[in-house]
This record gives structure tokens, C-alpha cells and sequence, in this order.
């Protein structure tokens, strides 16, 4: 259903036009005064703080826009979750084994996550999954000293080593084994440090589980043992004597991961891997399914691979009785089970603001008198009909297009004037906007009227980097639930797509998620003289940080971490000043102080050569010492 978008107009039409109510699972909602507000559950209360009060309190404490804002107890609350669903689901099938779980790193390795991710995972011994040194070298700085860390990875003498005195130091590590090769290195460095390791195998699950990153399961995916390689490693570690070093059978069936029915099928090869290791010897007792646990961005709850058709609690419920139920009849002891999920844990917890500096809008200019004949092609404007069958809608429509095409090609020719064309374009948005404006009042989405929405749609430009804060909508076409952030009380009155600041074609975001399914225009507001338009995206916690890039030397945005009081109020418990032009610089290799230099001796030269005046010099180096030192992003 298309919602009319006319007054009156209320938060809760905006609420189901957008599917924040889906898609934000109690933690967004919009407020009676039509803005969205973040929720957090203290002491089972629900509190609500409004974002553009929560923008308000930045901007008076010097934050300028665009910002990442992150929100401590959302944080705390994912954690909790995912822990507590695990432990009803264990407690509930009478599961012999313990959950534990470990946050991976690579899906956010800020300090301030990190850092968080231990403090609030304490409680329930959530350790750290490293998959490089540097990893590691950050685990072993933030995990108390009997925290649990898993190693994946390809491992190196250097990787293998730091473990091995990890694990002396009282860590529990666990090595997996992704490759045959590296276990004589790690065979030879335990016995010349004389220290014992934990041993996990990671196996190749052949049942293929769909989603963004499906390669990561099925014979071909590239990480992991076959089990020809598997019967070798245990061969190799049998005849050592060390077949009592292995305790963990590892996988990981990719990320985002849609379908239940898939991942219980991958579950059970899982499981039955695990109940061959144990026949033949090893003193297995813990499983790990890496990440894969999915988010659902778009809130309908399907296996599209934005989505998932599962809840917490049915992907919790599913390990956890299909482990017991291949398990029990083989006389299996349950495993701790240890899942990877990055994803889950931190997509809510961050959101990214930015302003809209400018619109292109697509609509037809106030009609000048004609001064000139118009073109020949040139098709009458069709008579209001609010009766009109989508049918003829979409007949009109594809003349006009036809006659607008027409028009450019008799002005690529010399028939038409720049004036004529003019006329012709002017009167093909006349067109293309009355059939919308009648097509919307009428209560089908149709597919005349996505195309026309597509043609009419505004550009609105937004202060961000898509390639710095949103990389895996530019790489991988991952969808973000989008949205402004205030004026709710009224229609949004027009369609449009964003683009970022970059001068690229690639710099935008043409994909939305609607309360009635993914559509190429989002619904806006009009800009207001005065007043920022704010936009939110959501749900962008995982992956995007480090991942983003420097494309046209945008650079880090700030950082703002809040935690929501129990009345209302947040306290700014961390910021971080995003990077100003002298360090994306240094980040390609300038020198500024070498840089600050040479514009000193230019300026020189300009006085000498009588181009500036000495006052003129001053104002010219003040002002690019402030530029230097400045935001990346467009400053109002
Ligand atoms: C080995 C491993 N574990 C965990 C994860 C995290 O996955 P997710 O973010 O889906 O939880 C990944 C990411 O692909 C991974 O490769």
C-alpha cells in the first residue's frame, strides 16, 4: 500500500512509512513531537531520548556534523541478549554444556568498542576472537587474564608464539588449526617454549548456507579443513601423542546468515564432525560456530539476505536442540558452545548523523512566457484525471518520455533551440509530476509509479563520505535502514536519493528500506531556511569503521559515545575528534609541517612579487592554517 502523504500527518504514519518500528526492535521510535528517538531498557524501564535533542546536546559541547554517535547502553543491552537467550535456551533443553561466546574483533576493533565489549561482556566471561597479531596484540591488552581467546587465522612463528606465552600467562587460548601447515610450526614452537596449547580444528562444512557471503560454506570455501585434512591433522597429532591437546571443533558458515532451515542443516554436519573427533580420541569439549548470526535491516523478517527469518531466541533454540538431539543418541557429552557474533552485537549500537547541505530538485521551473515557437515533438500536458487507470498513466508517461528524448535528439541535430529543449524538458516534469501526484493518491504501488519517483526523485546532498562511513553500501550494496531524524509531525512531501560529498558517481545512497519493502527513492522533507536537515543511518555499527576509506580525503568523522540515563538525561561518557586535513595528509604520505612550510614561502614570494600585501599575507596564512587544521567535512 502507498501511504497518502498529504496532512494531516502523524509520527505513526511516518513510523509505518519508514518501518522504524521493525526494523529498530525497541531500541528507535518516533516521539509525539515527530522525532526519533534511541530506547534503552534501565532497570526494565524503557527510556527515550530524542536524537535531535541528543544533537542539541553536542553541538553545544562544540560537535559538528557529520558525527557517529554511539550509544553505550545499547551496547550492554545486545550483550545481555544474546548471553541471556543462550542461557534460557541451554536451561530450557536441559543442555549439559555452557555458552561461550566471544565478540570478534575484525567487526569492530575501536579502542572505545572494545574496551566496552570487555567491560559489559565481563559478567558473562565473554572472551575475544583474534584473526591477525595485531588482534591478538589488542585482545591481550584489553581481556582480564583468564579471558577466553579464540585464534583464527593464518598464524605465523610471531602469531603462534604471543598465544603460546598467552597461554601461560593464564589466558584461554584456543589455536585453530585453518590449515595442515601449520601444525608441525605449531607442534615445533610449543615444544622448544615448553608451553601446551589448546587446540581447535576448523573444518569445511559442506552444506552451503546462503546469503551475501554464502562461499564461506561448501567444499570451495577458503578457509578451514577438508576432512581428508582433518583424518591427517588427527593422524599427525596422534602419532606426537598430542590428540589431547584438541578440544574445539571451529566453523563458520559466513556472516548474515538469512535462513534457520540452512544454518540447522550446516549445525548437524557440525555436530557430527564433532561426535567423529571424540571417537576418535580427543577430549573435545568445546564447539564453535563463528558469526553468522544475522541482523535483520530490514525489519520483514524474511530470508532475503538483508534479513533473517529468525528470531534470538529460534537461532539460540536451534544450536542448542540440534546439538542435543544428534548428541544424545551417540552418547555424546554436550559441548560449551562458543558462537563469533560481531554483527549482532554491534550493528544497533551505532548510528551515523549528517546534515543535508543542498537539494537538485527535479521539478518543473514556474512556466516563463514563451519567447520561441515550441519544439515540434512537443506533446500537449495532459488533462487532471484523478480516474485515470495506471494503465493510461503509464501509456502518457512512456509518450512523453518519447517526445522529451525527441526533443534532445532534434537539439543534438540543429532543429531545436537551448531555449525549445528547455520547454521541452519543463513540460515532461510537468507531466512526469501530475501522473505521480495522481498515481500516489490512488492505492496501489505500481510500477509506473516507482519509475516516475526514480525520474522526479530530488538530489539531497549530505554532509558524509559514503566510501568513509558507509563502505559496504558502496562494495556489497548492503542496505542500511535510512531515515530523517525530526520533523514527523508533517509529510514528507518529496522523493529523493542522497549523495555524499565526494566528487563520484558511486557516492550515494539510492537503495532505502520502507515499512513496505525496499524502494530507489527515499521520502523527505523540504528544506526549511534555517534549519538543518538531519538524516540517520542506522544499524551501522559492524563492519564500517575500519573498513571505510579516504576516497577524495574525507576523512574519520567524530565520535560520540552517550550513556541514557534512568531520567531522560545522557551523559557524553567518550568523543573523539574526527581527522582534520593535516592528518589525512600525513595518512598519503605530506609532511604538513614541510607542507605549512612551503605555503609560507609562497605567500613570501606573493608579497615580494607585489600580488599580496603584508596584511593580505597574514589574513591568507591564517586562513590556511585554520583550513589545515580543520574539519575534512563541510562546515556551515
Ligand atoms: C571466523 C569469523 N568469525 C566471526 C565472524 C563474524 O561474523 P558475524 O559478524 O556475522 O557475526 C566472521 C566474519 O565474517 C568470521 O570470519
Amino acid at each position: 500500500m502507498t501511504l497518502r502523504r498529504t496532512p494531516p500527518w502523524s509520527p505513526s504514519k511516518s513510523a509505518e512509512l519508514y518501518g522504524i518500528r521493525r526494523w529498530g526492535r525497541g531500541h528507535f521510535d518516533i516521539d509525539a513531537q515527530g522525532d526519533v528517538v534511541v530506547k534503552a531498557d534501565i532497570d526494565g524501564n524503557s527510556v527515550a531520548v530524542s536524537l535531535p535533542d541528543i544533537i542539541d546536546g553536542l553541538k553545544q559541547r562544540g560537535h559538528a556534523m557529520p558525527l557517529l554517535l554511539r550509544i553505550e547502553n545499547l551496547l550492554d543491552e545486545r550483550i545481555a541478549l544474546i548471553n541471556e537467550t543462550f542461557r534460557t535456551a541451554i536451561g530450557q533443553a536441559n543442555y549439559g554444556g555452557e555458552y561461550r561466546g566471544v565478540f570478534p574483533v575484525k567487526v569492530n576493533q575501536q579502542r572505545q568498542v572494545v574496551e566496552e565489549i570487555v567491560q559489559f561482556g565481563q559478567r558473562y566471561g565473554l572472551g575475544l576472537e583474534a584473526g591477525s597479531k595485531a588482534e591478538l596484540v589488542l585482545a591481550l591488552s584489553l581481556l582480564p587474564e583468564n579471558g577466553q581467546l579464540v585464534l583464527n587465522g593464518y598464524k605465523d612463528r610471531e602469531f603462534i608464539d604471543l598465544g603460546l606465552w598467552a597461554t601461560k600467562l593464564g589466558y584461554r587460548c584456543f589455536f585453530v588449526i585453518e590449515s595442515p601447515a601449520e601444525l608441525p610450526l605449531l607442534l615445533q614452537r610449543s615444544a622448544e617454549l615448553n608451553i601446551i596449547p589448546q587446540l581447535g580444528v576448523r573444518v569445511k562444512i559442506s552444506a552451503r548456507v546462503g546469503g551475501l557471503w554464502t562461499e564461506t560454506s561448501g567444499d570451495r570455501s577458503s578457509f578451514g579443513l577438508s576432512t581428508p585434512q582433518l583424518i591427517t591433522v588427527i593422524d599427525q597429532l596422534k602419532q606426537q601423542q598430542k590428540l589431547s591437546w584438541l578440544r574445539m571443533l571451529h566453523c563458520h558458515f559466513g556472516s548474515q546468515l538469512p535462513d534457520l532451515e540452512q544454518i540447522k542443516t550446516a549445525i548437524q554436519e557440525a555436530a557430527c564432525i564433532y561426535a567423529g573427533l571424540v571417537s576418535e580420541g580427543a577430549p573435545m569439549d568445546h564447539i564453535d560456530f563463528g558469526g553468522g548470526l544475522a541482523v535483520d535491516y530490514t525489519g520483514a523478517q524474511t530470508n532475503h539476505v538483508h534479513s533473517r527469518n529468525y528470531t534470538l531466541d529460534d537461532y539460540c533454540t536451534t544450536l542448542v536442540t540440534t546439538l542435543k538431539g544428534t548428541f544424545d543418541p551417540l552418547g555424546v557429552a554436550h559441548p560449551h558452545i562458543v558462537t563469533e557474533s560481531g554483527r549482532a552485537t554491534v550493528a544497533h549500537t551505532s548510528l551515523l548523523l549528517f546534515n543535508i547541505l543542498n537539494v537538485m530538485p527535479f521539478e518543473p521551473q514556474p512556466q516563463p512566457t514563451a519567447s520561441e515557437d515550441p519544439p515540434p515533438e512537443l506533446l500537449a500536458e495532459p488533462q487532471q484525471d484523478t480516474t485515470r487507470s495506471e494503465a493510461d498513466a503509464a501509456d502518457i508517461y512512456q509518450r512523453s518520455l518519447s517526445s522529451r528524448d525527441k526533443i534532445r535528439q532534434d537539439f543534438r541535430d540543429g532543429r531545436v533551440s537551448l531555449r525549445q529543449r528547455a520547454q521541452g524538458e519543463d513540460l515532461f516534469l510537468h507531466v512526469a509530476g501530475s501522473l505521480a501526484a495522481q498515481l500516489t493518491d490512488q492505492s496501489q504501488e505500481s510500477t509506473t509509479l516507482a519509475a516516475l519517483r526514480r525520474q522526479l526523485a530530488h538530489i539531497y546532498y549530505g554532509n558524509f563520505s559514503v566510501f568513509q562511513s558507509l563502505p559496504d553500501s558502496w562494495a556489497i550494496d548492503q542496505l542500511f535502514p535510512i531515515m530523517p531524524i525530526h520533523r514527523h509531525c508533517h509529510p514528507p512531501e518529496h522523493d529523493a536519493i542522497i549523495s555524499d560529498l565526494t566528487c563520484d558517481c558511486d557516492g550515494k545512497l539510492d537503495r532505502f528500506i520502507l515499512g513496505n519493502g525496499e524502494s530507489d527513492t527515499l521520502p523527505v522533507h523540504p528544506l526549511k531556511e534555517g534549519e538543518e536537515y538531519l538524516i540517520g543511518v542506522f544499524l551501522m555499527g559492524a563492519y564500517q569503521e575500519t573498513m571505510g576509506d579516504l576516497h577524495n580525503l574525507l576523512g574519520d568523522t567524530h565520535v560520540a559515545s552517550i550513556r541514557i540515563n534512568s531520567d531522560g538525561s545522557f551523559d557524553l561518557v567518550k568523543e573523539i575528534s574526527g581527522d582534520c586535513i593535516a592528518e589525512v595528509l600525513s595518512y598519503v604520505e605530506y609532511r604538513p609541517e614541510a607542507l605549512l612550510d612551503r605555503i609560507r614561502q609562497r605567500a613570501e614570494l606573493g608579497v615580494r612579487n607585489g600580488q599580496l600585501t603584508i596584511g593580505e599575507r597574514q589574513q591568507f596564512l591564517d586562513q590556511f592554517t585554520r583550513t589545515f587544521r580543520g574539519y575534512t567535512y563541510f562546515r556551515t
